[in-house]
């Protein structure tokens, strides 16, 4: 069930002066970002680099709070990818299915906010309970089978393997397209500075999403992609490109997000035996270490691209240039979270930024915190005790989306 290709970042020059020549790229920002962050916070909280396009890099929870809600200034309609070749928006759509970008994300109002209402129903609590059942009993077989092996990769054959399934349900898409999608959303998000790569996952996702829409609008199923073709919007049907782009983003959105953050849990909870053994003992820690686990390794970074020169906190921004959404920076702040760089299972005051602020905030969070606490609950009921087999072999992959993908653990 390993997936068959490992992280390269790209080959990168090396970073001499993080406050003007930044690499989120860099093999240093990519393993350990947190020291740089509050280097940065200290000297330079808006950190620049001509890398990549241009970019800037905001590190304090204010700024990240205040742009994310600035939507006149800092549009998403623009550009949301970290680097210039993955934009998905209307500007640079790669395929005339994508031609609506893939609303809500790449979308200001008036397209966000009707798109965002066709999306919310699916992940509201109560739907989100009914796939409880679902994702209960598939971190069970894949326990089963750590647990035969007496080893394994809490990454790769745990974490990875469940958002992608809950997602496939939840769409329609069979359970043996996982490995497919997986690479697919990885060749998107993580290999989005590889053009090549990048165009294999598009399409392939693009292909993939055709077939499935042709097959519902020949016989209707009990799924979201049927859900979105009968919708409407002003009395008239949505329309192929927002059906393309809305699917494409769920997948997207839904599978290496989620993924990384029970990633970076099960390797937290793996490397600290003190924070594992409590939440076994106390397991009505576990809305409050949730909620930290998502604010100390918040996964999601994405941009917003400017449309016109503009000056900003004294920063000279120019047009074309991205702004990265340093949620996970936000989140390491200690002027908003008393010693941030701590994990503390039961922090009360948790306003964390892991799924963004603003209108964009994410609309699968439901859905997310569900999939992770049901993944720890799971593996902690029948592992209460592992650890890793070598600090050495843990890997991470970064850039939009930062989280390992590879945490070898034995079961003691
Ligand atoms: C731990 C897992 C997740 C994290 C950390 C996360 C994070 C985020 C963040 C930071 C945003 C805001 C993007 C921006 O400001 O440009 C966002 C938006 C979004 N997310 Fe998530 N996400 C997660 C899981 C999911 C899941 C499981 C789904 C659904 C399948 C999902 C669907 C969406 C959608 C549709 C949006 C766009 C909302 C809008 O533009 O109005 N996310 N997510």
């Amino acid at each position: 069930m390993t997936s068959e290709t490992t992280y390269e970042a790209p080959v990168t020059a090396p970073v001499h002066d993080w406050a003007s020549d930044y690499d989120i790229f860099d093999p240093k920002y990519v393993s350990d970002p947190y020291g740089i962050w509050d280097d940065l916070r200290a000297a330079c909280p808006m950190a620049h680099t001509d890398r990549w396009g241009g970019s800037w890099l905001p590190t304090r929870y204010a700024d990240v709070y205040a742009i994310a809600h600035d939507i006149e200034n800092f549009p998403s309609g623009n550009g949301i990818s970290v680097v210039p070749i993955v934009d998905m928006g209307p500007a640079s759509s790669p395929s005339p299915l994508l031609a609506a970008g893939v609303p809500p994300i790449s979308a200001d109002p008036p397209l966000h906010t009707w798109t965002r209402r066709l999306v919310l129903p699916t992940m509201s609590p109560a739907r989100v309970a009914e796939y409880e059942v679902f994702t209960r009993e598939l971190c069970r077989r894949l326990v089963d089978d750590v647990l035969a092996r007496g080893q394994g990769d809490a990454a790769a054959e745990y974490a990875q393997q469940i958002p992608v399934r809950v997602i496939g349900h939840i769409l329609g898409v069979p359970e043996s397209m996982s490995a497919t999608f997986t690479e697919w959303v990885r060749d998107v998000l993580e290999f989005a500075h590889d053009p090549e790569r990048r165009r294999r996952g598009v399409t392939g996702i693009i292909t993939y999403l055709q077939g499935a829409i042709a097959e519902r609008q020949a016989e209707p199923k009990d799924d979201f992609i049927t859900e979105l073709l009968h919708a409407e919007h002003d009395g008239e049907p949505v329309g192929l490109p927002v059906v393309m782009g809305m699917c494409a983003l769920l997948l997207i959105a839904g599978i290496d997000t989620t993924w990384s953050s029970i990633g970076s849990t099960m390797w937290h909870l793996a490397a600290h035996p003190d924070d594992r053994r409590r939440l076994v003992a106390e397991p009505e820690l576990m809305p409050t270490a949730i909620e930290e686990f998502l604010r100390a390794y918040a996964p999601v970074t994405m941009a917003r691209r400017l449309v016109e020169d503009k000056d900003y906190m004294g920063c000279p921004m120019k047009a074309g240039e991205r702004v990265l959404m340093n949620f996970p920076a936000a989140n390491r702040d200690p002027e908003m979270f008393p010693d941030a760089d701590r994990v503390i299972l039961d922090r009360e005051q948790n306003r964390h930024l892991a799924f963004g602020a603003g209108i964009h905030r994410c609309a699968g969070s439901n859905l997310a915190r569900m999939e992770l606490r049901v993944a720890v609950e799971e593996w902690l009921s029948r592992i209460p005790e592992f650890e890793l087999v070598d600090p050495a072999k843990v890997t991470w992959a970064g850039g939009q989306v930062r989280g390992p993908r590879s945490v070898p653990v034995r079961v003691r």
